[in-house]
């Protein structure tokens, strides 16, 4: 598979790279960093309600410290989730999950799809990171970012460009399709 065919396979679409650590890519353990370990993405895209964390706010430093999950958390988050409730109030979305809405709304409906994507995107984040988390990803995770990238670092390098030249906070996944 070269680069390119990669590309297509793992949609560069995610994480606010300004405050990624590289403890983000991590996993503590191979066996957590291989696909058959990694935990499903547990949060309901039904659900338009902010998600409890599952560690405390100040457990990723210094990596990412107290206020600065706070801020996301309860400031951030909390704010898109109350917009989006609000926003799809008697529109066709309303009481739609989330995967719908992403799937089906255009621009013509920033303040739905802003704030849909910003609690997809916050509620996504929070379960991809770790108090144990750590070092490079290891398994077939890891095996695909090298034969891809060459590299973890070169892997880093293009996921932080990619980041960048977006508009906004930057969101960007790595996701396999
Ligand atoms: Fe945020």
């Amino acid at each position: 598979m070269n680069k390119r065919s990669f590309l297509q396979k793992f949609a560069l679409a995610g994480a606010s790279l300004w405050f990624l650590p590289q403890a983000l890519f991590a996993s503590p353990t191979e066996a957590r960093a291989s696909e058959a370990e990694v935990e499903p993405f547990a949060f309901n895209p039904q659900d338009f309600t902010l998600p409890a964390l599952a560690y405390a706010t100040d457990a990723l430093e210094p990596h990412f410290d107290k206020m600065t999950m706070e801020i996301h958390h309860t400031k951030h988050h909390a704010a898109y989730v109350k917009n989006l409730n609000e926003a799809v109030k008697n529109t066709a979305w309303a009481g739609a999950g989330l995967d719908k809405i992403l799937a089906e709304v255009t621009a013509k409906f920033p303040a739905i799809r802003n704030n849909a994507g910003g609690h997809y995107n916050h509620s996504l984040f929070w379960t991809l990171l770790s108090p144990q988390g750590g070092g490079e990803p290891t398994g077939k995770v890891g095996e695909a970012i090298k034969a891809t990238f060459g590299s973890f670092q070169t892997f880093q390098e293009q996921f932080q460009k990619e980041a960048l030249s977006r508009f906004g906070s930057g969101w960007v996944w790595l996701i396999k399709k």
